[in-house]
């Protein structure tokens, strides 16, 4: 069985503008759904707001819609949905969804763009709505923009339900009313990329080790031909480079560390200085011989959401053929805790040189990161980005409203900040001071311990303050998503369980660097 069948079912898709004139045979065919949007009501507005392809489908059916949107009740507020059937051959059941306002747009307060977020809201309400009632043929109202629509759609409608009997119904959405199939198949595929790195993040550790996890990145890979090159590395490499800090974490494991190397040539000038992703790839952190509390600890299993996302975005640009070099490193391990497992107090060298007191085992993340990042450095790279799960101080800062990112370059930060108020995965800047860097160059037997001295406080800042000690590139980020890795219902388009975020700011934030030719 293709092991992502799940994703590829739930997001079936195709862009469709017939508009009305649907044949008889496509009602035969199955039982179609239309999601539609409307507007809060302006103050001295009469009526109901529809949007474009509202407007059209109720003059199709000589205003019914608008006479029964009104009769039934008060305005739909956002998010909020109301039924009809009937109302077209076409359509048995429209559902119709509340936008919020049709004046929203960028708001500065909050980081993003609302317009955006309500459209992706409002339709992924209206495709669950759909799949609840096993309609597996929607079409959906753009709402006036077919990308944040079509991310709303695939968003919306995915589930992990591979290792279940009982599956939700498969829904394939199509656009409606609109002759943007472009911009609506970029949302497919922004959003395809985010699924795909939470079907790697939910998937059970016993399911997604270290070779799986390379195994199912080839097999997505294997598509795009000449543009992408993937390097599976083993231990015999990982020795081989002097990676002793990660093969430290690796040790303690049965289960054989792989070190995952994609290379997209998205650029024409193949010369062109790559973007370098590196990700944390801890596919089960038990936190190793300073064994984590067992509640909760399942959730460790998405402990390589760094991994998953760089590597996601990774595969989106490459279907979106961006115009760039993009190099993906991914050190992936699992952290355990058996007789070869490192033990607080031990001291491991890493790929630089630079030996590292662990002082806690359950501080891998940076270990793995600093071999890591050191090789992204052989690269020339224009702009180094790495993303991790790294420190539960994340989520108590920010909890999941923002990435965390901390970074040596205003330019680098411009274009994450600039990327994520689109995406509606916001970031947020974070301080890379000297203040943290001296709490982690204290050690009393190596050159760096893996905690800070003042070990809980301030424990996101001294994480990044350890990985800066590994970077001497001008233009680095180093992105904390230990906040942001699991949604309860935070995000309203994403149901419960790991979000694969930030993969789209991380797509998005390389499609911007395609065409930022000159800086840097
Ligand atoms: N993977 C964890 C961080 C994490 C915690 C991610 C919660 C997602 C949710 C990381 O390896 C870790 O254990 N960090 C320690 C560092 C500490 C020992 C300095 C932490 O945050 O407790
Ligand atoms: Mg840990
Ligand atoms: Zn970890």
């Amino acid at each position: 069985m293709l092991p992502l069948r799940t994703v590829l079912r739930r997001t079936a898709s195709g862009s469709c503008c017939r508009g009305f004139s649907v044949s008889a045979r496509a009602y035969n065919t199955g039982r179609k759904g239309l999601v539609l949007g409307v507007y809060d009501k302006e103050k001295d507005e009469g009526s109901v707001i529809l949007t474009n392809a509202g407007d059209v489908f109720d003059k199709v059916v000589s205003g019914k819609l608008r006479d029964q949107l009104t009769r039934s009740g008060p305005t739909l507020k956002k998010g909020k949905t109301r039924m009809f059937y009937g109302l077209h051959e076409d359509f048995p059941s429209v559902v119709v969804v509340g936008l919020g306002k049709k004046t929203a747009g960028v708001n500065h307060q909050e980081n993003w763009n609302e317009s955006k977020e309500n459209i992706r809201t409002a339709v992924s309400v209206g495709c669950r709505q759909m799949q609840d009632l096993e309609v597996e043929h929607v079409e959906v109202d753009p709402c006036g923009d077919e990308q944040a629509a079509a991310e709303g759609a695939v968003l919306g409608l995915f589930e992990y339900d591979e290792l279940k009997k009982k599956k939700k119904t498969a829904v394939a959405t199509q656009l409606h009313g609109s002759q943007d199939s472009a911009a609506w198949q970029k949302g497919v595929l922004y959003a395809e990329g985010q699924n795909l790195a939470r079907y790697l993040m939910e998937a059970p550790a016993n399911y997604i080790t270290p070779t799986r996890f390379a195994e199912i990145l080839e097999q997505k890979l294997g598509a795009f031909g000449d543009r992408i090159k993937v390097f599976t590395r083993l231990k015999a490499w990982i020795e081989e480079q002097q990676m002793g800090a990660f093969l430290s974490v690796a040790k303690g494991s049965d289960e054989p560390p792989v070190f995952l190397e994609i290379h997209y040539q998205g650029s024409p000038e193949s010369s062109e200085s790559p973007l370098v992703f590196v990700g944390k790839g801890v596919t089960f952190d038990s936190g190793g011989i300073s064994l984590k509390p067992s509640s909760g600890m399942d959730a460790m299993r998405a402990d390589m959401g760094g991994a998953a996302t760089v590597c996601s975005a990774i595969v989106t640009a490459a279907s979106l053929k961006l115009p760039l070099n993009i190099i993906g490193l991914a050190p992936l391990c699992e952290n355990m805790p058996n007789g070869k497992a490192n033990k607080p107090g031990d001291v491991v060298k890493a790929r630089n040189g630079k030996t590292i007191q662990v002082d806690n085992t359950d501080a891998e993340g940076r270990l793995l990161l600093a071999d890591a990042l050191c090789y992204a450095h052989d690269f020339n790279p224009r702009a180094i980005v790495n993303a991790a799960t790294l420190t539960g101080a994340m989520d108590v800062a920010l909890g999941s409203a923002a990435t965390g990112v901390f970074t040596n370059s205003s330019w680098l930060w411009t274009h994450l900040h600039e990327a994520s108020i689109v995406t509606g995965d916001r970031v947020w800047r974070m301080p890379l001071f000297e203040h943290y860097s001296k709490q982690v160059t204290e050690s009393a037997l190596a050159d760096l311990n893996n905690i800070g001295k003042y070990s809980r406080s301030g424990g996101a800042c001294t994480a990044a303050a350890f990985l800066k000690e590994f970077v001497s590139a001008p233009h680095w980020a180093h992105l904390d998503i230990a906040g942001v890795m699991s949604n309860k219902d935070e995000v309203p388009y994403l149901r419960k369980g790991m979000s694969g975020r930030p993969t789209r700011t991380l797509t998005e934030f390389a499609a911007r660097l395609s065409s930022d030719k000159n800086a840097s």
